[in-house]
């Protein structure tokens, strides 16, 4: 049995301030909340606050993204050390708005991937066709190249841990969600890609969200489907009541 997952991702948003009081609202609704694993991506200024607070729940912490090396003169980036040392759990790795506005690369991505297993964290990799590509049916042709290279060289014991995020970037901040069956057919495309590249046992391990346009109306769609396993949200988990309600859904 695969644990549901949900996942927020806050994006650019909330100082600390309003982290603290997010948070303190979220534990008040949630209390000790396990059916579903949660986990709180905030921005990097908000990890340490957050994982003070998450202390004593079952929330578990994640970040937004993270560089491969483990120090060096690489100014404005974090490393996967710095992210261990507060207590993340999850990374998210390849999301399309860094694939899109800071030239993220299927072989930077890969190389993400790597690293955070090596230090022990559990990448939430992103992928996702965008709108051009779906009408042209290229939606297949794309997500195989981005799960086959995101994945390239990583063992076994390290597929069956991974989450991996199908987000259509046309359903991404636009309202317009997927269907739940065609978001199901991708996920099903990604267990089927990941089994012809390792077996079907480690497939039918790999968690698999949905994302885009996730909301309290809309996530029962995508949690029925037999392949999604949970969802990335984002707009929708900035406000601690929906963000709720999506995870007790
Ligand atoms: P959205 O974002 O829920 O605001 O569409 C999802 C995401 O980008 O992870």
């Amino acid at each position: 049995m695969r644990k549901k997952i949900i996942a927020a991702n806050w994006k650019m948003y909330k100082t600390c301030t309003e982290t603290e009081s997010f948070i303190a609202e979220f534990k008040n609704l949630a209390g000790n909340y396990e059916e579903k694993e949660v986990v709180i991506c905030p921005p990097f200024t908000s990890l340490f606050v957050v994982q003070n607070l998450l202390k004593d729940t079952p929330f578990k912490l994640g970040a937004q993204n993270m560089f491969w090396e483990k120090e060096g003169a690489y100014t404005g980036e974090i490393s996967p050390v710095m992210l261990k040392d507060l207590n993340c759990e999850y990374v998210i790795i390849g999301h399309s708005e860094r694939r899109q506005y800071f030239c993220e690369t299927n072989e930077n991505i890969n190389k993400k991937i790597k690293t955070a297993f090596n230090w022990g964290l559990t990448p939430i990799f992103c992928v996702g066709e965008k709108w051009e590509e779906r009408e042209k049916g290229k939606t297949e042709d794309i997500i195989r190249e981005q799960v086959t290279k995101g994945l390239e060289g990583l063992p076994m014991e390290n597929v069956e841990k991974i989450v991996i995020a199908y987000e259509p970037v046309w359903a991404i901040g636009t309202g317009h969600s997927a269907k739940g069956e065609d978001a199901n057919e991708v996920a099903k495309l990604i267990r089927d890609i990941i089994s012809t590249l390792y077996n079907s046992d480690i497939a039918n391990k790999v968690r698999i969200q949905y994302g885009g346009s996730v909301n309290p109306q809309n996530i029962v769609e995508f949690l029925s489907q037999s392949e999604i396993d949970g969802a990335l949200v984002g707009g929708a988990s900035l406000k601690p009541q929906s963000f709720w309600e999506i995870v007790k859904s």
